[in-house]
This record gives structure tokens, C-alpha cells and sequence, in this order.
């Protein structure tokens, strides 16, 4: 027997977020930032670790986003700051047929921000079929 197939909350599908480039979510801890990148999504979370920028706001330069606030930049897959060594959180992402999901346990704790307790009604945001969209990125 194989593992259970992880459970996905909907962002988009592929097509809109490679044509968007990027994508807005709101998730249970802030905004979540889902980025197409070499033909398959990332994401990490939008608001920036150091004085909380959104990251959808900057700009993409060889697989690095950098922040508007101060530019530190993140790997987009990875979400590291190899300048000041430090990790953006990031989320589980995957493609299944065309669409484009977070993974639902990535959401309770996304990966670099430590054990998180859950907030208040998070449990059933994470039930939800589809996450929000979060405000769109300043300059599309
Ligand atoms: S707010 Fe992102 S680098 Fe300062």
C-alpha cells in the first residue's frame, strides 16, 4: 500500500498563475505567495520576516525574490537569505491535474516558522475547498 495522497487546498490553476506569474492567498497564519517558477509552483509566506514588506511586491531575479522593503532576497524554493542567513516560511506546494494546491498540513506549519499553535477557526479554514485571494501584487 502507498501513502495517502496529501490533501491540497486550491490556489489556481497552473495556467492562471504562469500567466500571473504570481498569486495572493490568504492562509491561516497571513498572506501566502505562490509563485510559478521553471514550470511548477512555490510558495512561501508573503509578509516579509524582517519588517514585514510583502514580498509580492518585489521583484524576481534568478530564482530569488527580493524584498521591497530593505531587498534582502529569498530562495524562491527553499525561502532562504543566504545574506543574512535567515529562512522566510515557506509552504508545500504540488500541480495535480492542471491546478495548482497548497498542502493542508504545510498551512498549520509552514516549514522555517517553528510549532505554531492554531489560531482560532483555523481548523476549518483548512477545510476549505479554496483559499482566498489575498490582495492582488502592487504592479500586477
Ligand atoms: S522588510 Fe523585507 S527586507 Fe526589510
Amino acid at each position: 500500500m502507498g501513502a495517502e495522497p496529501e490533501t491540497l487546498v486550491d490556489v489556481c490553476s497552473a495556467e492562471e498563475l504562469a500567466t500571473a506569474g504570481r498569486q495572493v492567498v490568504a492562509g491561516p497564519h497571513g498572506e501566502i505567495v505562490v509563485f510559478w517558477n521553471d514550470g511548477r509552483p512555490t510558495a512561501l509566506a508573503n509578509v516579509c520576516l524582517h519588517k514585514e514588506r510583502r514580498l509580492s511586491d518585489g521583484f524576481l531575479l534568478k530564482g530569488r525574490i527580493v524584498c521591497p522593503g530593505h531587498q534582502w532576497s529569498f530562495d524562491i524554493e527553499s525561502g532562504f537569505c543566504k545574506e543574512r542567513d535567515k529562512h522566510q516560511p515557506r509552504y508545500d506546494v504540488q500541480l495535480v491535474d492542471g491546478r495548482v494546491g497548497v498542502v493542508a498540513e504545510s498551512l498549520s506549519a509552514p516549514s522555517g516558522m517553528g510549532p505554531v499553535g492554531a489560531p482560532d477557526g483555523a481548523a476549518d479554514r483548512r477545510r476549505a475547498a479554496r483559499l482566498t485571494p489575498g490582495a492582488p501584487p502592487a504592479g500586477g
